[in-house]
């Protein structure tokens, strides 16, 4: 698959860690930046990575920042993506199978390196459910997104 990836200066412990293993998985990595550790602002990069995913231009989106709620936050207001905050592999796994997650957010200040790496793999390898019921959850979340476009 590719995958978008974009992190703030929070998010920068772990941006090595997230692109080796996604190359080490054979994903194609589109790296949106930044390119150094100094102080960003998460909403930039929520927001460049979001747009790859609903655009097409990446399959799915990983995003760091401190904590991993600035970028989920801010990609969820990009019509179209749908960012989970994750910080443990059943949950990483449900975002996929049932929410039908397109980002996964992680925190850079909350999470390990050796965990991230796991949860990353359970979200990458993981794949939306089709059963009806959770179609259904799924459309209707839809429906809230397109109730309250402007
Ligand atoms: C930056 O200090 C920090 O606020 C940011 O990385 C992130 O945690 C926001 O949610």
């Amino acid at each position: 698959m590719k995958i978008a990836f974009g992190c703030d200066h929070g998010g920068w412990p772990l941006r090595d860690t997230i692109i080796q293993a996604l190359r080490d998985s054979r994903h194609e990595v589109l790296d949106l930046g930044p390119e150094s550790p100094e102080s960003s602002d998460y909403p930039d990069y929520a927001n460049a990575v979001a747009r790859a995913v609903v655009e097409g231009k990446a399959d799915l989106g990983v995003l760091a920042c401190g904590t991993g709620i600035g970028m989920a936050i801010s990609a969820n207001k990009v019509p179209g993506a749908y960012a989970a905050n994750v910080s443990d592999t059943y949950s990483a796994r449900m975002a996929r199978e049932h929410n039908g997650a397109n980002i996964l957010t992680l925190g850079g200040r909350t999470l390990g390196t050796e965990v991230a790496r796991e949860v990353l793999q359970a979200f990458v390898e993981s794949e939306v459910s089709p059963l009806v019921r959770h179609q259904r959850r799924r459309k209707k979340i839809k429906g809230v997104e397109q109730a309250n476009a402007q």
